[in-house]
């Protein structure tokens, strides 16, 4: 009782009185952190140094250490009295997908070894794939957007149509999708989420980069809620292992030549996909394995061995290949990202 009615009266006489005290009185007001003993020729400086939680990290310019000046305020040596900021860790998943496993058929994720996978669910009920680049914003196709829209709607009647699961089923809210200006040529968007989503093992964005990872035969990891080889939709996640193509035989395989006037479509799925300076191909995997269907709007996924750190090389946007087509196509993140980070920043 007796130590309650001191901190009792430290409060009610205020910042005077506090300040005033003796350092008696402060030990009492303040018993979760005792004194320092004092050492001889030494003085003691009181500092606090902030931390993000897991799975986070500090942002700001300074080591996230304060200490108190003249003026009683925390300041960093290089931030001054700007407070550090704590962001999402990007492509770092807990359990990535082992290297040297064989996957044929289409691997099972189990583990979240692909935690920016998100999957989208247009107003008529068709799956498809976004991915997570931060924990407010993700990528999609155009096309999936648009999906059972007419090519007039805008962004505003679309945003509200769409159901969008991250994690294990975590429904989040969608606050605005944002169409790539040129989005008949660059099929990408945008979606902003209402609420910063927690980023945990299950979820967490992959990271983006101007340095190209696009090279011929490079491997990279597609996962994706997409149809499988019975043409049904998964009810789990799967993924494939899929080799960078060569950029001239898959716009032959799609448009018979790469001379422009020598054009003409030849999609063996009937289909044609968008081929252009903003794209390249990738498949199939050596066991025959493809993306599908339901797959558009997932990640061309890249372990970058040297950082140990995931990045997006590309987006799918021509999922229709399904095995009868040779290659699948994918948007360019080097080709986007001045505008994804513009887009995010202007916000
Ligand atoms: C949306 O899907 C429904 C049900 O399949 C269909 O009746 C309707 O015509 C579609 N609308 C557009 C704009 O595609
Ligand atoms: C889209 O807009 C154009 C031009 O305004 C119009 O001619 C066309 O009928 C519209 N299409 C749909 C599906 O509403
Ligand atoms: C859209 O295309 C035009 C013409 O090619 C180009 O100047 C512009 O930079 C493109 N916009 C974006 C955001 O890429």
């Amino acid at each position: 009782m007796r130590a309650l009615g001191a901190i009792v009266t430290l409060l009610l006489w205020g910042q005077l009185f506090a300040v005033d005290l003796s350092n008696d009185a402060m030990d009492i007001a303040d018993d979760s952190c005792p004194k320092p003993p004092e050492v001889v020729n030494g003085y003691v400086e009181h500092s606090v140094r902030y931390r993000c939680r897991p799975y986070y990290r500090l942002r700001s310019e300074g080591d996230g250490v304060y200490t108190l000046n003249s003026e009683k305020q925390w300041v960093n040596t290089v931030a001054g009295e700007k407070l550090p900021e704590c962001e999402a860790v990007c492509g770092k998943p807990k359990h990535p997908v082992d290297q040297v496993q064989r996957i044929i058929g289409g691997s099972l994720d189990a583990k979240g070894s692909f935690p920016w996978q998100a999957k989208m669910i247009s107003r008529h009920n068709l799956i498809t794939g976004a991915t997570l680049i931060s924990d407010q914003w993700l990528l999609t196709t155009a096309k999936n957007l648009f999906l059972n829209h007419s090519e007039n709607a805008t962004s505003q009647d679309i945003a509200p149509t769409l159901k969008l699961y991250v994690g294990r089923e975590q429904l989040v809210e969608i606050e605005k999708v944002v169409l790539h200006p040129n989005h008949s040529t660059v099929d990408i968007g945008l979606i902003k989420l209402k609420q910063k989503v927690p980023v945990n093992d299950r979820v967490m964005p992959i990271c983006l980069s101007s340095k190209d990872y696009v090279a011929l035969g490079r491997m990279g990891y597609v996962s994706g809620w997409g149809r499988n080889a019975n043409f049904k939709f998964s009810q789990r996640l799967k993924y494939v292992m899929l080799p960078v193509a060569d950029q001239d035989r898959c716009v032959q395989h799609y448009e018979g030549s790469t001379v422009p006037e020598e054009k003409a479509p030849k999609s063996p799925v009937g289909v044609q996909p968008i081929l252009n300076g903003h794209t390249f191909c990738a498949g199939m995997s050596k066991y025959q394995e493809d993306t599908c269907y339901g797959d558009a709007g997932s990640a061309f996924a890249i372990h970058d061995l040297e950082q140990d750190t995931w990045y997006a090389a590309g987006i799918l946007s021509f999922d229709k290949s399904c095995t009868v087509a040779e290659y699948g196509v994918y948007m360019k993140v080097t080709s986007i990202l001045d505008w994804v980070q513009n887009t995010m920043a202007d916000d």
